[in-house]
């Protein structure tokens, strides 16, 4: 698969420089329906038919280009060339100014900087560290599935899907128990950060949220520097090779983008995969009846419902792609749904089958920024079909409420999963 490595292992480099017959060529743009618009968010596998899916296009409203066929997907993420940080390509105040507000965090950073925080970060995000959590993930998952246990039909979203991410996360940090409910509360406000269709008073307090998730952590940091624990937030403080270790401000940025990184697309890898199972039924018998295929199962519905829809570049020289021209300082967008439905790398691209030989997802990006969180996301995500699985083996669709898709466009999950038991 192509995400399990990062590009720091010699991968090519991938790029091309404009040609003077690509700089000639004029942006093979559409216009109506947009990847930006609520339709998007509702069904981006509609959208994807209306473009053309074999090529790189300009969408109008976003004012960039948006690369979908998996090989283009690759070669764009793979690329040193596109940057993460909008100021290495655009030297003004407005990169500027979102340069410093997305802070220390590696996702928004590039290489040689990234490396090193991503270095020092992985040093305390461990393997063992995520592997050592599977008893916990299954008595959370057993203990939310026994609250509902009296109810013949609940909301897989509220019930379990969102409080197992959360507590999971919170737990590896080392959030006290006591501390618990303020900080899924941050956290649900957090993950609100995505929707287009905030109100102001919300966006105030999404900010308002923030701010106070990021005392709190400050506050955590000074606790575990003074007193030790053996949890994740201590590691993350201690970490350190021969020369160096995270700043404050890296410390915090890590703590917080662990926690926004994390906490959505876990839930929502749960939600659209028990959505895709109750979809097709005779998966979801062949994997009731089979536990075995339950890794490939969660890298099929990886592929076939991305909790990510899309990640973004600049181009930081005039470059092109699959011979389109891309100007130094545009933006182009990596359409990972696309790419996961792009026939020229899957067989039968838009059928959900968890038998499926080689998934060749790019859900977790690919290259050097590839998702330092996939072993959790992973492990969180079999975890809990497996206990479903157990706890309601004859699973439903509550006819009487149809499931509810969320309007957060690059974010792709549900709201509301009506199941019956
Ligand atoms: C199903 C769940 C998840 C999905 C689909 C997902 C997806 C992604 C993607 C697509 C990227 C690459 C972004 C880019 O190249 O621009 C990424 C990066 C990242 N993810 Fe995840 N993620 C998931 C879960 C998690 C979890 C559980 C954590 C941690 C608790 C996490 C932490 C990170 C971090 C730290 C990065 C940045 C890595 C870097 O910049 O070097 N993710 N993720």
């Amino acid at each position: 698969m192509h995400g399990d490595s990062d590009g720091d292992s010699g991968a090519p480099l991938g790029g091309h420089e404009q040609t003077p017959a690509t700089r000639q060529r004029t942006k093979p743009s559409r216009s109506g329906l947009s990847w930006a618009a609520p339709e998007f968010g509702a069904d981006p596998y509609a959208v994807l038919r209306e473009y053309d899916a074999k090529s790189v296009v300009y969408d109008t409203a976003l004012e960039g280009w948006i690369a979908m066929r998996h090989a283009d997907v690759v070669e764009l993420l793979r690329s040193p060339l596109y940057a993460k940080d909008p100021s290495k390509a655009i030297d003004g105040p407005y990169t500027r100014v979102q340069r410093a507000m997305a802070g220390s965090s590696m996702m928004f950073m590039d290489d040689p900087d990234r490396r090193r925080v991503r270095g020092l970060v992985s040093r305390a995000f461990t393997r063992n560290r995520v592997d050592a959590m599977r008893p916990r993930i299954e008595l959370t998952a057993a203990a939310l599935l026994d609250a509902v246990a009296g109810q013949i039909s609940f909301d897989v979203m509220a019930a379990y899907a969102v409080p197992l991410s959360i507590i999971v996360i919170a737990t590896m940090l080392g959030v006290d128990d006591s501390d618990r409910d303020q900080f899924k509360e941050w956290s649900e406000d957090l993950a609100l950060e995505y929707d287009p269709s905030l109100s102001a008073d919300m966006r105030d307090r999404v900010a308002r949220s923030r701010n106070e998730l990021v005392m709190y952590f400050i506050q955590a940091i000074e606790e575990r520097t003074a007193d030790p624990h053996d949890d994740l937030i201590t590691a993350l403080v201690r970490a350190h090779d021969e020369r160096d270790q995270l700043s404050l401000e890296e410390l915090v940025s890590t703590l917080v983008m662990l926690l926004v990184a994390g906490n959505l697309t876990t839930t929502d890898l749960i939600g659209n995969g028990v959505l895709a199972l109750l979809e097709h039924p005779d998966q979801f018998d062949l994997l009731r009846r089979d536990r075995s295929l339950l890794p490939n199962a969660v890298e099929e519905i990886l592929r076939y419902d991305s909790p990510v829809t899309t990640t973004d570049r600049i181009a930081t020289k005039d470059l092109e792609i699959a011979g389109c021209p891309i100007r130094k300082g545009e933006w182009v967008w990596a359409a990972l749904v696309a790419a996961n439905r792009d026939p020229a790398a899957h067989s039968d691209p838009d059928r959900f089958d968890i038998t499926r030989k080689r998934v060749d997802h790019v859900s977790f990006g690919v290259g050097s920024h590839f998702c330092l969180g996939a072993p959790l996301a992973r492990l969180e995500a079999q975890v809990a079909i497996d206990v479903l699985l157990d706890r309601c083996p004859t699973l439903s669709l509550d006819p009487a409420s149809p499931p509810k898709r969320r309007s957060t466009p690059a974010f792709r999950g549900l709201a509301e999963l009506a199941v019956r038991r």
